[in-house]
This record gives structure tokens, C-alpha cells and sequence, in this order.
């Protein structure tokens, strides 16, 4: 039955594409994808009759795709693992904040190359819904750009320029939701039955009350609760975010087949990753918190595979931001390994920086890496230390008692410290969205402002912005000493400080996420003052450093491990390049480091990559406060 398909697809595909003179190439990559392409909708849907409306997809795609970007799509599939070297090194940025518009993200590609970056992500700007958004993420229309931004036009131009200038672009692809306002919810809500299916839509409260038994609230504070009454539909609509951010049905094979549509209409503006948002609660199952659902990667792995022969360039990145246990399948675990998502948030790593800094304590994070399941030679973890939302304590319990703590007191001590509340805190943040139900509180800050630096201007001590800035670069050497793709999100490197200024804006007060995403300051950028200067050129050193190691190759996996001072960390990469042994110190006090105790490099000489200095380990070192060392012994 599957090879039939198969087959009959290919005939299908090859009277479409009778002509065209990359046909044999787009053939020859459905007989590698289409296997992995039927396996997928086989999970879910009648694969037999879906197959041949996403080969009407792929066909449409490859005809509409430019001369450019198939040869980006050779270009790439003869360097698969770009994204995974030691030299790429990601930016992410809200178009309007970053430079006005798309014709302005032009105009600062120089700047984006002079600070190393090859891979820039741009927040939401497909046309999302008017008033409250969610910082774009209800989106309206998949196929034009916010009226204020530009065009279409200007988005192609611009990848284009990012193209030529070494820069890869991502953009977001919201795709477990709809605005209330997208044309299939006005359509259901028109009485349309069709697209009423598009929708979880329930008549009554029964099937939703089920349900919410096993529901956590993802927005308590603004949006309670996972359903909304909509009048139009007479019925209750599924609204995991808030109540115009409609829930898709992936259950229909009608709203896969639009989304192939979709994914390849931006690949074919210049899109060469999308950013798959909440991709963790697509598939719902009753009896579950509707999360992570086996589903979910066999549609991954369709919508991967399709894009895999229609444009081949491109790339997924799963934002799943879940427990330990369940993020490593969206890289592709079991049947699904190697064939979902390329790219995933390290949500533990970015948890457990922070965790370790306000410590002083580097062993649950040692812990809790340790226990990761390999990913796939193949992918790559995203590493951060800040992005666009809130940082939410998703510390486990299992590793906080394996460490002798108590999960709920660690994270109730965590989300206390980054909201300054802690006494002898260093940090300035604000709790985000407290569910006085379970006692969860999340942080909202930026990343200068929750390492101390705002609080050591506050206080006018030297040394203090001493410590703080040394605290900050520290935890950035871990994010990119990790292998992996870093994302440096954008004014970290200025070291730019929480903005309260959304709290003057009626469509953004209740959501103190805008504490962190200020206007990009090219004051500060063009002309250097104390912090900025110091922040960026240590920042700047970091991305020359990692650059020029091929031992952070995201296929080599880190190791993590305390010295007998917990505040010691040790990063050791074993590549066939070398082994790259990293040191870190977590806290504001000088530590010695021992001989042995960060082995297997032999003892002696060794080459500290950021500083250029050579460090011999044979005998006591001394490592200042919030040293970050990258290790090699000199060839
Ligand atoms: C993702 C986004 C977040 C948004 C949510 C709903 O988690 O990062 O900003 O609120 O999805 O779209």
C-alpha cells in the first residue's frame, strides 16, 4: 500500500513538474523524503488521500520557487550541518524595535556582520490581528507583512541582502493558532461547517470541563482558563493563549495541507527556518495536559519531509518549551529520529544558567544536563539566555532531589532572587503571571538587568558593575560554549536594561514580557560608553573565540560536571578536533582550581581561547570571579 502511494505520488509529482528543468533534482529528493513523508500522515490521517494534496503543494512550491534559492537549496544540501558549526552564531530581534522597519533591518545588516551573527531571527511580523497580539503571535494573515513594516517585497529584498551579506533568516510560524480575525475563524464563525473544522468548537461545557481537568493555564493572570464562548460559532472555541488566539484542529488534514502551503510560500520569500511556536500543544488528547503528544512529531516529520523536497534549504526550530523529558523529541527520538525538527530551545540549559548564578552552585545543572537523552548528530540545540518571554522555572524535581533540594523551594528561591526580593539579591526582574493555585511564578527581565548590572549602576559602586558585567559575560560564555546555535537576543549585547516604558501603553500593560524588549538604542551601539563598550567587545570576543574552534560542532555533546568546589563548572567537549575543556566560575569569590580536577587534558600548557592567554594547569590556579575559560592544549 505505502509503495503504491509512493509511486503513484511520484507520477503525480513528475506529470506537474513535466518541463521544468530541475526535475529530475526535486525527483530525486522525493525518492529520499517520501518514505519518511508517508510514515508521517499514516500516524494521523488516511495518508492515501492526503498525500496527493501535499504533492499539489510541493508541486505549486517548486514552481513558484526562485533560481536563487534552488541553488541556495544545492548550496545547502551539500552543507547540511551549517547550522551546527562552531562559526554560526544567531541575533534575534523585533523588526520595529531592532530598525523601524524591513527597509531599516537593511540598512543594519553591516552591523549584524560586524558582530559575527549568521543567522538572524525576526519576531512575528505577518499581519496579526488589530489591538492585542501578543507581540504578534495572533496572526491574521500568513501571507502578508504588517502593514507598518513593509511589504512582502521588502521581505524577499531583505533576505536576499541578508543572503549576500552570510546571514540566514528565520521567521516564525504560529501554527497551534489562529487570531480570532484569520479568514478560516471568520468563516467558521460565518456558520461556514467546513471551516468550523478547522477549530476545537464544542457546544456545550461537557468535552471542555473534561478537558480542563488535566489543563494547566498558560496566561492565569490575563487569560484564564483554556476555552472561550464565541457567539458566532454558538459554541465554546479551544484557546489555549488567549481568548483571540484560536487553537487549531490538526486533526483535520485540511489544516496540515494549509500549513505545507504556507511553510512553503515563506520559504520561497527567503525564509531558511521557521520557527514553529508552540508547536508542543497541537495534537489534544483527553486525559492529558495536551501537551508533547506523539502526534505532534509524526505531523512534524510530514510537514519536515514535505519541506525537505519542495525546498530543501530550509530548516524547522521547534519551540517547545517543556520538561527534559519531552524536549528531546522534537529533535526526533525512537521512529522520529533525524526526521523532525532540526533545531530546538535549550529551555533547561537557559534555567539552569540562571539557577546556577544565583546559587553560586553549579551542581544541579550538572545534574539535570547529565540526565539528557542524546539528540541526533544531525540537529542542533538553540541555545539563549534571554529571548522575548518570560524565563519560567522548569526545574525538576527528581534533579533538585538528586542535589539534596527540594524542587518547589528551589523554584520558589529562584523566581524570589530574579524578582529582586531576595535579600543580598543581585538581580532587578518582575514576577509574570503568579498562579496563586499552584504557587508557580514566572520572571520577566532583561538579561543585563537580572545579572546585576542595573542594580550595581543603581548602587554607583565600580566594583560592583565589575562583578555584574563579569556575571553576565560569564553566563553568555556558557550559552555559547555549548555548542549548538547561540541566540543572542537583541540589545544584550549593548547590555541594555529593563524598559518600563510598555507600562504607559494600554495594549501592552498587562504584560510586563515588554520589560524586555526594548528599542534597540544605536546611541549606545555607535557610541560607546562604559557598559556598552565593555559588554559588547567581551561579546564580540566570545563569537571570535567559538568561531574559530570546530570543537563546539553542535554533533559532539557536552559534558557537565562540578569540581569538588560546586561553584566550579566544567564544560568538556570531546571532538575528533580535539577536546575542548571549559571552566567556569559561578561566584563572585575567587576559587582555586586544582590540579586533575578538570582531566582528561594533560596537565601543563594550555590555550585559553577568549583571552588568548596560556594557563598551565599542572600546579593551583587561581580563577577570579565569573572567569570563563575555553580550554585547548596548543597543537
Ligand atoms: C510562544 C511565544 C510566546 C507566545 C506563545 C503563544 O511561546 O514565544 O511569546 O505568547 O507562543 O503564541
Amino acid at each position: 500500500m505505502a509503495d503504491t502511494a509512493v509511486a503513484d505520488g511520484r507520477r503525480l509529482l513528475a506529470a506537474r513538474l513535466a518541463g521544468d528543468p530541475d526535475l529530475t533534482e526535486i525527483l530525486t529528493r522525493y525518492d529520499r523524503w517520501a518514505p519518511d513523508l508517508w510514515d508521517g500522515l499514516s500516524v494521523v490521517y488516511d495518508a492515501a488521500t492526503v498525500l496527493p494534496q501535499v504533492i499539489e503543494v510541493i508541486a505549486r512550491v517548486h514552481l513558484d520557487r526562485s533560481a536563487s534559492l534552488r541553488q541556495r537549496d544545492r548550496e545547502r544540501l551539500l552543507r547540511p550541518d551549517w547550522f551546527q558549526a562552531a562559526d554560526a552564531i544567531g541575533y534575534v530581534a523585533y523588526t520595529d524595535l531592532f530598525a523601524g522597519d524591513l527597509q531599516g533591518v537593511r540598512s543594519h545588516i553591516d552591523y549584524l556582520r560586524d558582530l559575527g551573527i549568521t543567522y538572524l531571527h525576526l519576531m512575528p511580523l505577518l499581519t496579526p490581528r488589530p489591538g492585542e497580539n501578543d507581540g504578534g503571535y495572533a496572526v491574521m494573515d500568513y501571507r502578508s507583512v504588517r502593514a507598518d513594516l513593509g511589504t512582502m517585497d521588502d521581505l524577499s529584498a531583505l533576505a536576499s541582502d541578508l543572503h549576500a551579506a552570510g546571514i540566514s533568516l528565520t521567521l516564525d510560524l504560529v501554527l497551534n493558532h489562529v487570531a480570532r480575525e484569520h479568514e478560516w475563524a471568520m468563516k467558521a464563525r460565518g456558520g461556514d461547517p467546513h471551516y468550523r473544522d478547522y477549530f476545537h468548537v464544542y457546544p456545550d461545557r461537557a468535552i471542555p470541563d473534561a478537558y480542563e481537568k488535566d489543563l494547566p493555564e498558560v496566561f492565569p493572570a490575563f487569560a484564564p482558563g483554556n476555552f472561550t464562548w464565541d457567539d458566532g460559532l454558538d459554541g465554546w472555541v479551544w484557546t489555549t493563549f488567549n481568548e483571540w488566539q484560536w487553537d487549531l484542529n490538526w486533526a483535520n488534514p485540511d489544516v496540515l495541507v494549509e500549513f505545507a502551503d504556507i511553510i512553503g510560500f515563506l520559504a520561497n520569500r527567503g525564509a531558511d527556518c521557521i520557527r514553529l511556536d508552540a508547536i508542543a500543544f497541537t495534537w489534544k488528547r483527553l486525559g492529558t495536559n495536551c501537551q508533547n503528544q506523539p502526534e505532534v512529531h509524526a505531523l512534524t516529520q510530514a510537514l519536515r519531509s514535505a519541506a525537505h523536497i519542495m525546498a530543501p534549504a530550509l530548516l524547522f526550530k521547534a519551540e517547545a518549551i517543556v520538561g527534559p523529558q519531552d524536549v528531546v523529541a522534537y529533535l526526533g527520538q525512537g521512529e522520529h529520529a533525524g526526521k523532525v525538527s532540526d533545531l530546538a530551545y535549550h529551555n533547561s540549559l537557559m534555567v539552569q544558567i540562571w539557577s546556577a548564578l544565583a546559587a553560586r552552585d553549579g551542581r544541579l545543572l550538572a545534574t539535570a544536563l547529565s540526565r539528557f537523552r542524546p539528540i541526533p548528530v544531525t540537529s542542533a540545540w538553540a541555545t539563549y539566555l534571554r529571548c522575548h518571554d518570560d524565563i519560567g522555572w522548569a526545574i525538576d524535581d527528581a534533579d533538585a532531589v538528586a542535589v539534596g533540594w527540594d524542587g518547589f523551594g528551589h523554584r520558589s528561591f529562584l523566581a524570589e532572587f530574579y524578582a529582586g526580593e531576595f535579600d543580598g539579591s543581585f538581580a532587578r526582574g518582575m514576577h509574570f503571571q503568579s498562579n496563586p493555585e499552584t504557587g508557580d511564578r514566572r520572571t520577566s527581565g532583561s538579561a543585563a538587568s537580572l545579572a546585576g548590572v542595573e542594580a550595581a549602576l543603581e548602587s554607583g559602586s565600580t566594583a560592583a558593575l565589575d562583578t555584574a558585567l563579569d556575571r553576565l559575560i560569564c553566563a553568555y560564555a556558557m550559552v555559547f560554549g555549548f555548542g549548538g546555535l547561540p541566540l543572542l537576543y537583541m540589545g544584550d549585547e549593548l547590555g541594555m536594561l529593563n524598559d518600563h516604558t510598555y507600562e504607559d501603553d494600554p495594549a501592552k500593560s498587562d504584560d510586563n514580557r515588554w520589560l524586555h524588549r526594548p528599542e534597540m538604542d544605536w546611541t549606545l551601539a555607535r557610541h560607546d560608553s562604559g557598559v556598552t563598550e565593555r559588554v559588547f567587545t567581551a561579546i564580540r570576543r566570545l563569537i571570535t573565540a567559538r568561531k574559530a574552534l570546530p570543537a563546539l560542532h553542535a554533533a559532539v555533546a557536552t559534558e557537565a560536571f562540578v569540581t569538588d568546589d560546586p561553584a566550579v563548572l566544567v564544560f568538556r567537549r570531546r571532538h575528533p578536533a580535539g577536546t575542548l575543556i571549559e571552566v567556569y566560575n559561578l561566584s563572585e569569590e575567587t576559587r582555586v582550581l586544582w590540579p586533575g580536577s578538570v582531566s582528561p587534558l594533560d596537565p601543563g600548557p594550555l590555550l585559553e581561547h577568549i583571552s588568548g592567554r596560556t594557563i598551565d594547569l599542572g600546579a593551583p590556579v587561581r580563577l577570579p570571579p565569573y572567569a570563563a575559560w575555553w580550554l585547548t592544549a596548543p597543537e
